[in-house]
């Protein structure tokens, strides 16, 4: 019989669900959505719940944001960064992809690794190195820390900022980078009956089963909380839903049969 692997859980019940009870050990795991989505909340929550609820040390890797931001913006959801960090379990490490990717670079961040005894790391973000390198170098050195990051057993969290772009599916395919990852979860944000919502989808997960759907998502003061899909609408990763039929012959049914008992 085939053993069960354990898997690496976020904390979050019902994104665990959709994930099959959670991400496999070591996958390179993509979260890709446009700005304001949730990235970094999520990413945020990956390594605290990591660290609080399953032991799981874990380091938050910015390339964007100043680590003082970094300790705030988790406080305003009662993270306590510093605490975990003065136990030792968590590091934030911020670098300039040139300290990174320079001769070298890996040993600094396999040192933290080791010191923290990291098993999750955050990346925040990887589409950030755009901006810095070529096209092929970025292929080039994303792939160099994804193998690295595997070896070492940290399952990673790449933070990728895309455009979302109208009235077409989620893509992450263009930008080319999809094949490195293992996993791809989409962050998207919807708009329903002239209200803005956010869904997120699980796009591939390599080697295991996952939910399909779209499932609605809040950033809430406590992090991120996962609903139902939105299985009432189709039409959601196009960017123009409506109400799938029999919901709304429903509905309608529904209305007629209260008008008749008037
Ligand atoms: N403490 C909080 N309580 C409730 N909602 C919050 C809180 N902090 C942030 N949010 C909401 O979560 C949203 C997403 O924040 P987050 O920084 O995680 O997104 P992001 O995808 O990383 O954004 P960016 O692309 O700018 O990096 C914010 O725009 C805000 O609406
Ligand atoms: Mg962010």
């Amino acid at each position: 019989m085939v053993e069960k692997m354990a898997r690496i859980r976020t904390g979050i019940p019902e994104f665990d669900e959709m994930l099959s009870g959670g991400f496999m050990p070591s996958d390179a795991v993509m979260v890709a959505g446009s700005a304001g989505t949730g990235k970094t909340t999520l990413a945020l929550q990956y390594i605290v719940n990591g660290i609080t609820k399953f032991g799981e040390n874990g380091i938050y890797l910015s390339f964007e944001q100043m680590p003082d931001q970094i300790y705030r913006d988790a406080g305003s959801f009662g993270w306590d960064l510093k605490k975990l960090e003065n136990e030792g379990k968590f590091r934030v490490v911020l670098s300039s992809p040139n300290v990174l990717f320079a001769e070298g670079g890996e040993n600094l961040l396999d040192e933290i690794i080791k010191e923290v005894g990291a098993k999750r790391i955050a990346i925040d973000s990887l589409s950030h190195l755009t901006m810095f390198v070529s096209e092929e170098k970025m292929r080039l050195e994303s792939y160099r820390l994804v193998c690295f990051l595997k070896a070492r057993g940290v399952s990673a969290l790449y933070l990728w900022e895309a455009p979302q772009l109208m009235g077409t599916a989620i893509s992450v395919t263009e930008v080319g980078m999809s094949f490195l990852v293992d996993c791809i979860v989409a962050l998207r944000t919807v708009e329903i009956e002239s209200e803005i919502r956010k869904g997120l989808v699980v796009l591939k997960m390599r080697g295991s089963d996952h939910d399909k759907r779209l499932r609605e998502y809040e950033i809430t003061s406590t992090g991120m909380k996962v609903f139902s899909p939105f299985d009432q609408y189709q039409g959601l990763m196009t960017g123009s839903p409506t109400r799938i039929g029999s919901e709304r012959f429903k509905e309608l049914f529904s209305t007629a049969a209260k008008g008749n008992k008037k």
